[in-house]
């Protein structure tokens, strides 16, 4: 659906954006997470066609977005970090507005704005003054307004800032509703939790490089390698490090006075049968479960490691 090669951008000797290459299949719903100036929103303008690159390639559905950028616009419903002014429009004007620029004929754009503004649940505020709608409304409004073109790829930049919790449980809600209406929908946003609910692929940039990127359980297993076990136990402590030991493919990450910590690459028979041999030898087990990595601690890994590097030579990348 989406393929991005080599890309570069430079603002004068800046380089915002560095050798960034990335594939987004259809139907893919993609997290764009990173810190602050860490070149998401350069990115995403060049996917969809408002900036031009230094270098590298950006096509959507196998047509170059560089050089055939009105196509492209076509494909791509775009919804900014920045919502705009809009002094004395109304919402549905607001629509009909944009409605005419891709050249609707205005009972199509009626019909077209009346379904979409029912979509975001905006229905009842069509008479109502753009500028007076609530944040979470004015971002809903805009999804609607990106739609109207029906695009395959729908882009948003940073849809959450600035949200209540409950306005942001809404946009997630829409924007799996959407997924599951086929679209490809890609996602910038500093509110990690929130992708990996939502999200079922990411790319972490930082530093204008792509560090991570793939299916979000391939980035996690790439970046935590093994999987982790958490054993805990009232009794026989020592016991279970010695067998946890006799495994190959075991290592014991760490000793707690009722819990122990270990990595390993053994499968769920293997982990069961480990287990059956501490019980027969008198450990007294009382739980064992799968420490989940989460979003949070991928993103500090991955940014962190970075910096120590100082590079990008060993960028973990996963694609799909
Ligand atoms: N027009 C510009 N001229 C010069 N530098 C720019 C310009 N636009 C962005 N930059 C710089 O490029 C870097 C990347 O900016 P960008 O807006 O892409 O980051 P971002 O990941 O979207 O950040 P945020 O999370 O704050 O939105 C920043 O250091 C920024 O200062
Ligand atoms: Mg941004």
């Amino acid at each position: 659906m989406l393929q991005i090669n080599n890309l570069y951008k430079n603002y004068g000797k800046f380089k915002a954006v560095k050798n960034l290459s990335l594939h987004i299949p259809k139907g893919d719903l993609f997290g764009f997470v990173g810190p602050n100036g860490a070149g998401k929103t350069t990115t995403i303008r060049i996917m969809c066609g408002l900036m031009l690159p230094s270098a590298g390639s950006v096509t959507i559905n196998g047509v170059d977005a560089l050089t055939h950028q009105k196509e492209i616009k076509r494909q791509i419903g775009y919804v900014p970090d920045f919502f705009g002014v809009y002094d004395n429009l109304k919402v549905r004007e607001y629509m009909d507005f944009y409605g005419s620029m891709y050249r609707m004929g205005s009972r199509e754009i009626q019909k077209l704005s009346d379904d979409l503004l029912e979509l975001v649940n905006l229905s009842d505020k069509k008479e109502v003054f753009v500028d007076t709608l609530s944040r979470g409304m004015k971002q809903r409004l805009c999804v609607a307004r990106a739609l109207l073109h029906n695009p395959a790829l729908l882009v948003l930049d940073e849809p959450n800032s600035g949200l209540d919790p409950r306005a942001r449980v809404e946009m997630k809600e829409l924007l799996l509703n959407l997924r599951g209406m086929g679209k490809t929908i890609v996602i910038s946003s500093h509110i990690l939790s929130e992708l990996s609910e939502m999200c079922n692929s990411i790319g972490i940039m930082d530093h204008g490089t792509l560090v991570a990127s793939g299916r979000i359980e391939d980035v996690m297993d790439s970046v935590f390698g093994n999987d982790q076990l958490i054993i805990t136990l009232e009794e026989g402590r020592d016991t279970a490090v010695r067998i946890a030991n006799e495994h190959a493919g075991v290592k014991v990450a760490s000793v707690g006075e009722q819990e122990l910590k270990l990595t390993h690459s053994l499968t769920k028979q293997e982990i069961a049968g480990m287990i059956g041999e501490m019980i027969a030898a008198g450990v007294l087990v009382t739980g064992f479960h799968k420490q989940e990595g989460s979003l949070e601690t991928l993103f500090m890994r991955v940014t962190e490691n970075e910096e120590q590097k100082g590079g990008t030579e060993n960028a973990v990348k996963s694609s799909h």
